[in-house]
């Protein structure tokens, strides 16, 4: 059970005169200055149809970067086929020969697809240099590389034997194909969501958002670059339920791995509940999904850490990270402080296009998201519930822009405090300093969703008071910093109620989800 020792993936600061600056801006204009065409990936072959959508920079939506060739029900069928064929021999090689793979694509991307993948990440999902490089190239090698370490972890353990019995334990595959669903936010999901079952022995039907193509694209021709059989990974570019309606009800139908929407889990678990009867085994279900996450700030908080925790938390990837703060709770006593502090930093930030690299704030997805998240501010605009405390501009004229967005909500169930916005938006409720036993309750109860959640205190009776009693409020917490930007390997992500099945992210709780394991007893 030897493999390669591993850390995490050193992230590059792409610093003015740094080679990788040059190589990221070449990287930046090449893909701007071509329309490129990208299929699907269905066993060995690559699918145009004609029916193309087209592909463009949500900061520059007149810009095109290509298309992609959107799939049918009878694509979706064929990579079943493709996936199930391929199983044949996948299923059946030895651990190692498939984590060659992960780790030859984890080298891919730290080396020469490094500023491909980057790009990608910019242009397509409007993500800015340092994001993209935590998000789209560390975070996939550090997947791809520990998920190995974790594979081997669970290989390892095994059963006791005695006198004249020797016990074992097979981690087989499971008997059919995996469905991966992944969201337009996190370049890595898409890397990891399809990878994680692979490497574990299953095949896949891997479909990304259409809004995330543009980087799937790459991932894609990495796995492929590092030697992925052909039908392990099938990439397929049809509407969700199109797909659905394909997989939902084929007996192969072994288990899905999803990040998205709570609603549409919601809908997968009851479609997979009702075709249950036409299934081989009960398929595995893995899903992680929305989050209104909480920052709550005790009187004993340092007001410096708490601002630059709020700011980066709220209003990197323009708070459309599904860990990022969008609900804070701040003392009487540091309001004022804090709230001069963080408009200090807003009026740092830069928004504009991700070219420009000093542009901290780029463009929210796509349109629909924009109308969403603007609603939310011009309702908060005009309500008596409400202080403005920053920002509230907009303007979807080039790009979808949203200027980072704050609102003191006079009371704990405003809307903005309670719904999900999945965008740079943040909502502060200030409190009572003396009464932060009283809004402990509160944090749990106002949101279904339990992901991230933070506590900034110096004192350390607060810090455990708050740990024990929001318990179940949060499955990534985290003590004075930011409730973003859990590190593979480190801190395990996913959360419960709402936020999803809370199996972790790159751990060995995630791949023991893709595994059928059977006990073997011989009598020696
Ligand atoms: N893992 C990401 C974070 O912690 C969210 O998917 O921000």
């Amino acid at each position: 059970f030897n493999v390669p020792a591993v850390r995490n993936e050193p992230v590059k600061n792409y610093a003015p005169g740094s080679p990788e600056r040059d190589l990221l801006k070449k990287a930046l204009e090449e893909a701007r200055s071509r329309t490129i065409e990208i299929p699907q990936y269905i066993g060995s072959q690559e699918i145009y149809s004609q029916n193309k959508r087209a592909i463009s920079p949500p900061h520059d939506h007149q810009h095109l970067l290509g298309y992609f060739h959107e799939g049918s029900a009878e694509d979706v069928r064929l990579a079943v086929d493709a996936a199930i064929e391929a199983r044949k021999s996948w299923a059946v090689l030895n651990w190692e020969q498939r984590a060659a793979i992960f780790l030859k694509a984890a080298d891919l991307i730290a080396g020469p697809y490094r500023a491909e993948i980057n790009a990608a990440t910019m242009l397509g999902q409007s993500k800015n240099a340092y994001q993209a490089e935590i998000d789209s190239a560390c975070e996939i090698i550090d997947f791809l590389r520990l998920n190995v370490n974790f594979m081997r972890d669970i290989y390892s353990q095994q059963p006791l034997s005695s006198d004249g019995i020797w016990n074992r334990m097979e981690y087989r595959p499971l008997e059919g194909f995996v469905f991966a669903i992944t969201p337009f936010n996190f370049t890595a999901i898409a890397g990891n969501l399809p990878a994680a079952p692979a490497l574990m022995g299953n095949v896949v039907i891997w479909k990304p958002a259409f809004t995330q193509v543009y980087s799937a694209n790459v991932i894609m021709k990495v796995f492929k670059e590092a030697g992925l059989p052909d039908g392990v990974i099938n990439m397929v570019l049809a509407d969700g339920p199109v797909a659905g309606d394909v997989i939902f009800k084929h007996p192969d139908f072994a288990g899905i791995h999803f990040t998205g929407s709570t609603k549409v889990f919601q809908t997968i678990w009851k479609t997979i509940g009702e075709n249950i009867a036409a299934y081989k085994s009960f398929p595995r279900i893995v899903g992680e999904t929305g989050g209104k996450d909480f920052v709550l700030a005790h009187k004993s908080a340092d007001p410096k850490a708490l601002a630059t925790g709020l700011v980066r938390g709220a209003f990197e990837y323009q708070g459309q990270k599904c860990s990022a703060a969008s609900r804070a709770y701040i003392p009487s006593n540091l309001w004022e402080e804090v709230k001069k502090l963080m408009l200090a930093d807003l009026e740092e930030i830069k928004m504009g296009g991700v070219e420009d690299f000093s542009n901290f704030v780029n463009a929210v997805i796509d349109e629909r998201a924009f109308d969403k998240i603007t609603g939310y501010i011009s309702k908060a605009k005009e309500s008596d519930d409400t202080e403005f405390v920053a920002g509230g501009d907009f303007d979807k004229s080039k790009g979808y822009f949203v200027q980072p967005t704050i609102i003191r909500a006079l009371k704990t169930d405003y809307v903005t405090l309670c719904e999900e916005i999945f965008g740079p938006v943040l909502t502060i409720y200030v409190y009572d300093d003396n009464e932060f036993e009283k809004i402990i309750p509160i944090i749990d109860s106002t949101s279904p969703y339990a992901l991230t959640g933070a506590i900034f205190a110096t004192d350390r009776y607060a810090i455990q008071y708050a740990s024990e009693h929001l318990v179940n409020a949060a499955g990534n917490f985290y003590i004075n910093d930011k409730p973003t930007g859990a590190v593979v390997g480190q801190q395990p992500f996913g959360g419960a109620r709402a936020s999803g099945t809370n199996d972790k992210a790159g751990s060995v709780l995630n791949l023991l989800r893709w595994v059928s394991p059977r006990a073997i007893k011989e009598t020696l």
